[in-house]
């Protein structure tokens, strides 16, 4: 027993007494003693970790680049790796309608910071269900959509494929060749068996339709088939309407099973609807279907985690019932999701306003976007440079997929500090019509004495 001075005082002196006496005999107890010994900084018992064995993990290949980029002290130094809106400053950018929407969340001395319900904030999952599936859904109209606010498009992702690996009888997705990095480990850890169906070909910079149509129609019935909803990461190819029309066709007459992945809704044309009709094809036939939806791009809201996943039934009666079997895949997982992200998109997309707000701003992402695509392509055309440029406008959304190889893009880094994606991906939205030339005369030069 330690002796306590002034027990029951608060005056500080007692209190500075007491933690020099705690102190003190600190040293003089054997069990004290030990931790005193295991604390110091040259003893050998620090090479004894318990994780001594962890060998380090490789970067992950898409943060990686922004890791290596920032290393580097050159000036000229470019980032098209990572998957972020830039101004034309190359500036990070926080929407004027989210900032209003901000003031007023900050403003309104009503708001409380409890826990949200599992499923997350109700009105913004009820305004997601109709940002993606369109006001006038039959099915939203019938009850028969349950929608979760999740971790934004990743978490959206993790949550379906959870419950898929619980509930569904069919446990391998197959996911386009290739695709957004992180795709493969997020159904795999979810328990889900990852196959692949040809996408790209590499000839034509273009769809492989043919083959998608082969691999799909192969794939076991059932199957669970990943679609990028809009602007396909990191090919910027996506099918016509009418090829999605075939797509839907086939997969249905499969009974296959529809996950979308919308991470780029009114990006990829700055058209909100425009960009959500491949999905709202699918829900038009009255099938079942999985859409994950994120506001990391369309509102900029990365670092704030919002997104929607949602699940498309047949019936109010099932979509309730999935519902409360996907309360139980979240609640042990992060038991309920952020308010604040969710907040501020349900106060954009209830007000009319605002909502008109957010489709001008977005629209202006997507139109410097595009501009810079015609940008880069008049500049390959102004130096000759040898190749067929037209994908460069041809493709949609954030990235081109140049068709650079690994021995190019390295050497672009090396000698023009300009850092992608080993896949020769570029992130057009990290362009400005100052850094086009730079890019230009980089892509040039690699292709010209790179081979
Ligand atoms: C195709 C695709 N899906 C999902 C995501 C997930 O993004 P987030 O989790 O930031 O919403 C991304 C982000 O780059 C993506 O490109």
């Amino acid at each position: 027993m330690r002796p306590e001075f002034g027990h029951g005082s608060s005056s500080a002196t007692d209190r500075r007494l007491n933690a020099l006496l705690r102190h003190l005999s600190s040293s003089s107890s054997p069990m004290d003693s030990r931790d005193s010994i295991s604390a110091s900084p040259t003893s050998g018992f620090q090479n004894d970790s318990v994780f001594s064995h962890v060998v380090r993990g490789p970067e992950d290949p898409i943060l990686g680049v922004t890791v290596a980029y920032n290393k580097d002290p050159s000036p000229n130094k470019l980032n098209l790796g990572v998957g972020a809106y830039r101004t034309e400053e190359g500036k990070p950018l926080v929407l004027n309608v989210v900032r209003k929407a901000e003031q007023q969340l900050v403003n309104d001395r009503s708001r409380i910071k409890e826990y949200l319900p599992i499923v997350g904030l109700a009105e913004f999952n009820k305004l997601s269900a109709k940002l993606i599936f369109g006001a006038d859904s039959p099915a939203i109209r019938e009850n028969r959509i349950t929608t979760v606010q999740c971790l934004s498009g990743t978490g959206s992702l993790r949550v379906g494929a959870e419950f898929l690996a619980k509930h569904y009888h069919q446990r391998t997705i197959y996911i386009p060749l290739p695709t957004w990095g992180n795709h493969t480990k997020v159904f795999n850890l979810a328990g889900l068996s990852v196959k692949s169906y040809r996408y790209y070909d590499p000839a034509t910079r273009g769809l492989n339709f043919q083959g998608l149509l082969e691999d799909l129609g192969s794939a076991p019935s059932g199957a669970i088939v990943l679609l990028h909803a809009c602007a396909h990461n990191p090919t910027g190819v996506d099918p016509t309407l009418d090829q999605w029309e075939r797509i839907r066709q086939l997969m249905r007459s499969k009974g296959l099973l529809p996950f979308f992945d919308s991470a780029y809704q009114g990006f990829a044309s700055g058209s909100l609807d425009a960009d959500a009709q491949s999905v709202r094809m699918f829900v038009a036939d009255g099938g079942e279907c999985l859409a994950a939806q994120s506001y990391a791009k369309n509102m900029g809201l990365y670092g704030e985690r919002v997104g929607a996943l949602s699940i498309v039934c047949k019936t109010a009666d099932v979509a309730s019932r999935v519902e409360s079997q996907l309360k139980l895949v979240i609640r042990p997982m992060y038991s309920n999701p952020p308010i604040h992200g969710a907040s501020i998109v349900a106060a954009i997309l209830r007000d009319r306003n605002l909502y008109n707000e957010w489709t001008i701003e977005l629209k202006a992402m997507a139109d410097r976007i595009i501009s810079m695509r015609h940008q880069l392509s008049d500049a390959l055309r102004a130096r000759s440079t040898p190749g067929d440029w037209s994908h460069i406008i041809k493709q949609i959304g954030m990235f081109t997929f140049t068709g650079l190889n690994s021995k190019q893009v390295a050497f672009m880094t090396k000698e023009y500090h300009i850092y992608m994606t080993s896949d020769g991906r570029i992130s057009m939205a990290g362009l400005s019509s100052k850094t086009v030339p730079h890019l230009a005369d980089a892509i040039h030069a690699a292709v010209t004495r790179v081979v």
